[in-house]
């Protein structure tokens, strides 16, 4: 059954119980301790890069995501730049990533001077693809002194960043060992993930390094915020150095023994963080909830819903539907918007933009096609949620 763009619309206001007002791709929900946490912070007068809250969060993500050690940054971005400086990313190296996904990827490795190298996505998790990066890196690269090379280039390609987009775990076990075969380092993309799980274990815990956000448009947001989770205690220590100017410790003197970052997270937004923390079940049960009601609304229809992956839960940070083709997606995008529901498309793919358009890339079929047809929908938890819900 084809369904029309009107009762999409009217599906979506129902949900929201919104008749007119504006309907947001994500909102953030303050029901919790937020006023109390970042009021106490104020009037501990810590509220720069040091403080409770910044310990306290680094704790909470420790505990929630089962990784041994997390350092909270100014943003996600700062989380993925520094993590590649930890995996060993150094200039001109090349770092595979896929096409779709958010700018961000391809700017932290690019402020080290890398260069990124695409690698097409699954089409069921709409992540970097295992089956495409092992046919890529068989055909194109060799391993010499356990140190993957580009053939036609000489460049030697240091790390893999998959990215969990919308929400949804890719492939990590396949990804993990493929890596490991080829002496590449796994850092994950989990900005998008938090509260994700693959296979019962959190993304950003499956590489040597996981970096995540906490944007205003994410689940959890801490205002701007981001975090480095790792197992390994000797790149914790280096992260917490290199984001703190690398200042040696001391009481009183000055000694900086590298160049480093101004990257640390407040304690304002930490403490922000902290009270989101205490949420984020509820948020995504609220946002499960929201996906199955979608899968079920376009179940019926030719629409394809993207659900979670097999073997994955997923936080359902943005919901996405596929459109028949671009000129009906554009249609779409127009009607809702006009309409004030807001719908968006997926990113210009990273390998179209200006700085990346030369990069080296693989086939690229599946990114291509579902960048033209994709469209991300209201996706907000729902503030009052019910018993039900939890
Ligand atoms: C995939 C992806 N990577 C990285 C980032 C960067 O995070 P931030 O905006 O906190 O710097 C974001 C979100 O904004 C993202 O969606």
């Amino acid at each position: 059954m084809s369904i029309t763009f009107d009762k999409i619309l009217e599906f979506i206001r129902g949900y929201y119980n919104q008749a007119s007002e504006p309907i947001l791709l994500h909102e953030p929900i303050f029901i919790g301790n937020e006023r109390n946490y970042v009021l106490d912070a104020i009037d501990s007068t810590y509220v720069s890069s040091v403080g409770k809250y910044v310990d306290r969060f680094e704790q909470m993500m420790c505990d929630y995501t089962g990784a041994a050690h997390a350092v909270a940054t100014v943003n996600g971005t700062a989380a993925l730049h520094i993590s590649l400086i930890l995996a060993g990313v150094r200039k001109d190296d090349l770092v595979i990533t896929q096409p779709l996904t958010f700018i961000a990827t391809c700017n932290a490795l690019s402020y080290i001077g890398a260069e990124p190298l695409f690698v097409d996505i699954d089409k069921d998790t709409l992540g970097l693809s295992p089956s495409k990066l092992k046919h890529f890196l068989s055909q194109s690269t060799r391993v010499i002194n356990k140190e993957c090379y580009h053939k036609d280039s000489g460049r030697r390609i240091s790390a893999c960043v998959p990215m969990h987009t919308f929400g949804h775990p890719t492939k990590l076990d396949e990804l993990v060992s493929i890596c490991e075969s080829f002496h590449i380092k796994l850092v994950e993309d989990a900005a998008e993930s938090i509260g994700s799980t693959f296979k019962g274990k959190h993304t950003g815990t499956f590489g040597l390094l996981g970096a995540f956000s906490f944007n205003g448009n994410k689940t959890i947001t801490a205002g701007g915020g981001g975090i480095i989770v790792t197992d390994d205690n000797k790149l914790a220590k280096l992260a917490k150095h290199l984001t703190t100017q690398a200042k040696v410790a001391h009481a009183w003197d000055f000694v900086h023994d590298q160049v480093g970052y101004n990257y640390r997270l407040p304690n304002l937004n930490a403490a922000l963080a902290c009270a989101q923390m205490e949420l984020l079940e509820k948020f995504i049960s609220s946002k499960r909830q929201l996906a199955k009601a979608y899968k079920n609304f376009f179940s019926v229809s030719e629409i394809e819903f993207i659900d979670e992956p097999i073997g994955a839960k997923s936080n359902f940070w943005l919901n996405a539907i596929l459109l028949k083709d671009k000129s009906e997606r554009d249609s779409f995008l127009q009607f809702a918007n006009e309409r004030k529901v807001m719908a968006r498309p997926a990113w210009m793919l990273m390998n179209k933009l200006e700085m990346f358009k030369n990069c080296i890339a693989g086939n690229l079929d599946n990114a291509i096609d579902i960048e033209g047809r994709l469209v991300n929908l209201p996706s907000s938890a729902l503030e009052h949620m019910s018993d039900t819900q939890k």
